[in-house]
């Protein structure tokens, strides 16, 4: 139901041609005031064309609308108010959601468009990051964002799977490594060789031409090089996939850095013929000193290539392969110069659909007003961290609800909830503390308390004798009730809006709102008395678990019926 819509149109019949639609619906706003009504429409714009004043056309127009679910037009001033139909509204809005059920919400702007989703990306033999942990939560959610309103979504891991630091990997691993501290816990061993490696290379230069040596012969498909190369990576991919499969989160694919080793040359060549490549001190760069940036590093002295030309190739495959109409790069702050620096090259050599890549970037976690790091004070292994959120959600649980069955799976949900929650509830650009005992807390903004809201309209259902497909809902316009209403009414355009902002945090803030308007209902209506509305009431507890659990299935969340 598109009440913006249907109001516009009664408008745009009523101006007969001097405004069109689309501007209509851009001018229409809705009212701070409750007072004011639902929706508003200024008419100082048409004041000059129409050689009338606002109020004038305020009030002409106010007289002559009339619509089933406007209920009353009127002119105040330069606006034309428009108050809803309360019944007649709610009535449409809770049939159309026990209707759809969780294709409640969707869009088809998207449809027949496909987005691909760059995100997660750690990198091998390295711990994952709290940076990765972002850019893992907000990409699955704008996968699943993207899906929502139509788009087919490509989810691609580009794994930091190759570089110089394989080189310095290998020549340490054969100096001091154990194949079977490796495999007992492999991100950890090899972690503590790369940092071996760089103590020890301080004081014996001859180990970073080592590393070079290595490097160079995994390049050349060594079989030594690339069967340990091969097997560091699997190693790692497995423990970060014990992450994904905590989070429940998946990649259509894992083609990382050296999946573009072989289409390189192409990359390399298109730059020479569009005679881009600059020499600078032995290396190969693409000058972009005429959009004040540093240049783009394309080829290092040795003839290596690098981080930045495997990207080149990489968006040229996926334009290529995939068709995108969009490409996200969900990706750190840190990296902005970088994908600039992406754009204006792929815009140098002839391409216009870098303008459909934006760089989803974001700030950083925080431990105490510092940057959080997996990586100092011995290996604190982002899996540990989980693990200690989902420990503590089974104490919570069993404080507040100690009969529940299956609490470690309900803990399961609600710990992982709590950490993504919390992530996505604020805009992305922003830093986030990381506090475990914040971000479990069932009051206030948090994951748990959302699902713990869910399960309440969940408990309420199953006290209830209804069966929603037999629910004839009667129409519900007290006090309490409305902006509930109106929030349920929201929910399409509250996931489009995330979508072109490409802000997860959108429906995130929508939820928690939801949430206290739900719980105040509860804490002020008698939901199952034995009254002629009480179907209604019913159905509307229905329609808010339905959007509940959808909203947060959108951010990658759970919702467990009982807690
Ligand atoms: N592996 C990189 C890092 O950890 C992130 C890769 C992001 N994606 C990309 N196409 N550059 O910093």
């Amino acid at each position: 139901m598109e009440l913006v819509k249907t109001y516009a149109e009664e408008i745009a019949l009523e101006l007969n041609g001097w405004v069109e639609l689309d501007e209509i619906m851009n001018l229409i706003e809705q009212p701070k005031f409750d007072k004011q009504g639902d929706l508003a429409f200024p008419c100082f714009t048409l004041a000059k064309a129409m050689k009338k004043s606002p109020a004038k056309i305020a009030e002409q127009l106010a007289a002559r609308i009339s619509n089933p679910y406007f209920e009353q037009v009127i002119a105040e001033g330069p606006y034309v108010n428009c108050f809803y139909n309360k019944s007649f509204v709610s009535l449409e809005v809770i049939r159309d959601i026990l209707h759809m059920q969780s294709d409640y919400g969707a869009s088809a702007f998207g449809q027949t468009k496909t987005v691909t989703l760059d995100f997660s990306s750690p990198n091998i033999a390295k711990p994952f990051s709290m940076g990765h942990l972002r850019s893992t939560v907000i990409g699955n959610s704008l996968a699943l964002i993207s899906e929502k309103c139509g788009y087919k979504a490509i989810r691609i891991n580009h794994l930091g799977d190759w570089g110089t630091q394989f080189g310095k990997l290998i020549t340490a691993y054969k100096l001091w490594g154990s194949e079977q501290e490796v495999k007992d816990a492999p991100i950890s061993e090899l972690l503590k060789l790369y940092v071996k490696f760089h103590q020890e290379a301080g004081n014996n230069t001859e180990l970073e031409s080592e590393a070079r040596l290595w490097f160079k012969k995994l390049e050349d498909g060594n079989p030594e090089a690339q069967k340990l190369w091969k097997w560091f990576r699997e190693e790692s991919l497995q423990e970060f996939s014990k992450i994904y499969s905590l989070l429940d989160i998946g990649f259509d694919s894992n083609d990382g850095e050296s999946f573009y080793n072989d289409k390189m040359d192409e990359v390399v060549k298109l730059l020479r013929t569009k005679q881009l490549l600059v020499e600078s001190n032995g290396a190969e760069v693409v000058d972009l000193s005429d959009y004040s940036l540093p240049p783009f590093l394309i080829r290092k002295r040795d003839g290596a290539t690098l981080y930045g030309t495997r990207d080149l190739a990489a968006a040229l495959y996926r334009k290529r392969n995939y068709q995108f109409d969009q490409s996200f790069y969900v990706v750190g702050q840190e990296q902005t110069l970088h994908f600039k620096q992406l754009s204006l090259v792929l815009e140098k050599l002839g391409y216009d659909w870098p303008q459909d890549m934006k760089h989803v970037s974001f700030g950083f976690i925080l431990k105490n007003g510092r940057k959080m790091s997996t990586r100092k004070g011995g290996v604190v292994l982002l899996e540990h961290v989980i693990q200690q959120a989902i420990d503590l959600a089974e104490n919570n649980i069993a404080e507040k609800n100690s009969a529940l069955p299956d609490k470690r799976a309900v803990a399961k949900m609600v710990g992982i909830g709590a950490i993504i929650f919390h992530d996505l509830k604020n805009d992305r650009q922003n830093n986030i503390e990381f506090s475990l005992a914040d971000m479990l807390k069932f009051e206030g903004a948090t994951g748990p308390y959302v699902q713990y809201t869910h399960a309440r309209a969940c408990s309420i259902l199953t006290k209830s004798s209804f069966k929603p497909d037999q629910l004839e809902p009667a129409g519900l316009n007290d006090e309490h009730s409305w902006p509930i209403i109106k929030l349920l009414l929201a929910f399409p355009e509250v996931i489009a809006k995330s979508f072109d902002y490409t802000e997860p945090s959108q429906i995130a803030k929508y939820l928690i709102l939801l949430a206290q308007e739900f719980n105040s209902y509860y804490a002020h209506v008698k939901i199952l008395n034995e009254d002629i509305e009480q179907e209604g009431r019913v159905a509307l507890v229905q329609a808010v678990a339905i959007v509940l659990k959808e909203g947060l299935r959108l951010l990658g969340i759970k919702a467990p019926e009982k807690m």
